[in-house]
């Protein structure tokens, strides 16, 4: 299996794999957006066998708290369904990660299943003083530092702090 960057040729097999993973095609929908829309984005895709079966993005998100901090939301990701629980999803996180702290990020949210994020080192976002800007339980929305103290701010703010996507999120 082989990480690396999303090529503008991998368009349609990573449109594929999101219409084939998700339930509806939002998801899809949502990566053509942000990739016309956003800057930075961080987009990476799993080779198996010179197939692309695996894709992961990453785009700025904003907190109230502290408008400075540079974060990043993880969203979407997906591996295609014959392809999954075989490690390449968590492959695709783990470099996803290492992507943003390269590119000195100093946080991850991520919107998602409570039983998979916390493997890599996401904790409930609440422990930070954080919360999703859409109405979810407590459990699905986590956070990470990648910078030890980068919540400091909003943990003292005496209020949970509003955690903001772009606007192309709320369609799905
Ligand atoms: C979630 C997803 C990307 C994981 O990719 P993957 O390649 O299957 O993940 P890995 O093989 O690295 O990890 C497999 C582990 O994830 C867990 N997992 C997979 N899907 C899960 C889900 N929906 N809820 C909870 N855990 C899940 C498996 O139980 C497995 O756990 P184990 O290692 O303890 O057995 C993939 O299942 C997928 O594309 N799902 C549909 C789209 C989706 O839900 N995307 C995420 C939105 S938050």
């Amino acid at each position: 299996m082989l990480i690396r960057a999303e090529k503008e040729s991998d368009r349609t097999a990573v449109c594929r794999i999101n219409t084939a993973a998700f339930a509806t095609p939002a998801e899809a929908a949502l990566v053509e957006t942000l990739r016309e829309c956003v800057q930075p984005l961080i987009s990476f895709v799993a080779e198996v066998d010179a197939a692309v079966v695996g894709h992961i993005m990453f785009s700025p998100v904003s907190v109230s708290a502290d408008p400075r901090l540079r974060m990043m939301g993880l969203a979407p990701m997906a591996v295609a369904p014959a392809y999954q629980r075989q490690g390449i999803g968590s492959a695709l996180v783990r470099a996803g990660l290492a992507r943003c702290k390269a590119l000195a990020f100093c946080a991850v949210v991520v919107l998602g299943h409570p039983e998979y994020y916390p493997r890599f080192g996401f904790l409930p976002a609440s422990r930070f003083g954080l919360r999703c800007e859409y109405n979810v339980p407590d459990g699905v929305f986590m956070a990470m530092e990648l910078e030890p103290g980068a919540f400091e701010r909003c943990i003292h703010s005496g209020q949970r702090s509003v955690v903001k996507y772009h606007t192309a999120f709320s369609t799905v």
